[in-house]
C-alpha cells in the first residue's frame, strides 16, 4: 500500500527519519548503546584485529560510511568488500575477523555465499539485516536488526539510511567494550545521532520540492558526475548508483581527491557535477579541499550543484545550485548528505516519466549470483 504516495520510492524516502528513529530505538538508554542482540560477545569484540564488511550494491556504499565510525571510534582496522569479489579471492581471514554483512533483503546470493565461506574460515559473523527471519541472519553468529520497515521499491533508500545507523550502533558498542570510548564520548556521538531523525525531515520539509522541480529541470541530461571526499564519497557512489539505476542516465561517483589522476578530463562546459561539502565548522580541512576542487571543475566548465550546510558561504559563489542540509557532526552528515540525492534520483526519473518503483532490468531481491 502507498498510503497515498505516487511510489514506493517516494513513500520510503518520506520514510527514512522513521527508519533512523526506529533502528535506535531500544538500543540507546541514558546515553549509553545497547544492543541485547550482542550480550555475550564482548570476549569477540575485545579480541578481534579486523574487520571486513561484506555487501552489494548500495548496502556496500553503507558500508563504506560505516568504516570510518568503526576505525574512528572502535579503532580496528576495516575493509569493506564486495561479497562477489571476497569469496573468489582466497582472503586472509581467520578467528581474529569479524566479518559484518550488510544486506536489506537478507536474501542475496553474493552475500550469503560470503557470509558462508567466511564462518568455514573461521570468521565469526554479524549480520544487519532489514528482513527477520531471513537467511543470511540465520547464517550468522548475530544480527543487528535495521528496523526500516518494508522495503518495497528496488532502489534502496530508507534501508541505507538505517544502516549506516546500525552500524554507527556497532562501533560504539564496540568502541565501549575496546574501550576506545569514554561513556562521555558514546554520549556525546549518541546525541549526535539521535538528531538525525529530526534533521532528515527538516530537509524533506524545507526541500523535497525545490529539489523535484530541480530534477525535472534536468530531466534531459546525459551525464552526471558526483564527487565527495572521505565519507562524502560513498554518498557520492550512493548519488550516482540510484541515478543511473532508475532514471537510465550514465552516472559516476567519484572521491573527489582522486579528480586530476583523470576523472578531470570528463570535465567539460555544463557538464553537471555534485559535489558533496564537508562542514567548515566540523572539518575545515576537508571543506577547503573541496572548495578546491569545485574551482578546479568550475573553471573547466561544470556545472556544480553543491549539497552543502545551512550558512556555507564559501560554496556560494562556485556553485550553480546549492541543496542545503543541517549542521552536523561530520560521521552524521552521510545520513543529510544522501537526502537531497534520494529526492534527485526520485525526481529525474519521475519526470522522465518512468516507473521508479520498478526499473528495467533489475529484482529487488537478487537471490542468483
Ligand atoms: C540499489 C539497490 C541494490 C541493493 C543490492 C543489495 O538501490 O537496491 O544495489 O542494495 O542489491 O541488496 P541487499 O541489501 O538486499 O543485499
Amino acid at each position: 500500500d502507498k498510503g497515498g504516495w505516487s511510489s514506493f520510492m517516494a513513500k520510503e524516502v518520506s520514510e527514512e527519519p522513521e527508519a533512523v528513529a526506529n533502528t535506535l530505538r531500544g538500543r540507546i538508554r541514558d546515553g549509553v548503546v545497547s544492543i541485547p542482540e550482542l550480550d555475550g560477545l564482548d570476549d569477540l569484540f575485545a579480541g578481534i584485529n579486523r574487520i571486513i564488511v561484506i555487501a552489494c550494491g548500495t548496502a556496500a556504499y553503507a558500508g563504506m560510511v560505516g568504516k570510518y565510525a568503526l576505525e574512528q571510534w572502535a579503532r580496528v582496522p576495516v575493509d569493506v568488500e564486495l561479497a562477489h569479489e571476497f569469496r573468489y579471492r582466497d582472503p586472509v581471514i581467520g578467528s581474529d575477523t569479524l566479518v559484518v554483512s550488510i544486506s536489506q533483503s537478507g536474501e542475496t546470493m553474493d552475500t550469503l555465499m560470503a557470509v558462508k565461506y567466511a564462518r568455514e574460515a573461521g570468521a565469526k559473523t554479524v549480520s544487519i539485516c532489514n528482513t527477520q527471519g531471513a537467511t543470511i541472519p540465520r547464517e550468522s553468529d548475530a544480527i543487528v536488526y535495521t528496523h526500516a520497515g518494508p522495503e518495497v521499491a528496488v532502489a534502496s533508500t530508507k534501508a541505507f539510511v538505517a544502516q549506516i545507523t546500525a552500524l554507527y550502533l556497532l562501533a560504539l558498542h564496540v568502541g565501549g567494550v575496546r574501550g576506545t570510548l569514554t561513556p562521555t564520548e558514546i554520549a556525546q556521538h549518541v546525541l549526535e545521532i539521535e538528531a538525525v531523525p529530526e534533521k532528515i525531515q527538516r530537509i524533506l520539509d524545507r526541500s523535497q520540492e525545490h529539489i523535484e522541480q530541480f530534477a525535472g529541470w534536468m530531466a534531459d541530461t546525459r551525464s552526471v558526475l558526483f564527487l565527495g571526499r572521505h565519507v562524502g564519497y560513498p554518498i557520492a557512489l550512493e548519488g550516482a548508483l540510484k541515478l543511473k539505476e532508475i532514471s537510465y542516465i550514465h552516472a559516476e561517483g567519484f572521491a573527489a581527491g582522486e579528480l586530476k589522476h583523470g576523472p578531470i578530463a570528463l570535465i567539460e562546459p555544463g557538464q553537471p557535477v555534485f559535489v558533496i561539502v564537508p562542514s567548515p565548522r566540523e572539518s575545515p580541512v576537508l571543506h577547503s579541499k573541496v572548495v578546491s576542487n569545485i574551482q578546479e571543475i568550475r573553471a573547466r566548465g561544470a556545472r556544480v550543484i553543491a549539497v552543502a550546510e545551512e550558512g556555507d558561504a564559501a560554496v556560494l559563489p562556485f556553485a550553480d545550485e546549492v541543496l542545503h542540509i543541517p549542521v552536523a557532526a561530520p560521521l552524521v552528515e552521510p545520513l543529510l548528505a544522501v537526502v537531497p540525492l534520494h529526492i534527485f534520483a526520485m525526481g529525474l526519473a519521475t519526470a522522465k516519466g518512468l516507473d521508479v518503483d520498478q526499473p528495467r532490468n533489475l529484482a529487488k531481491s537478487v537471490t542468483v549470483e
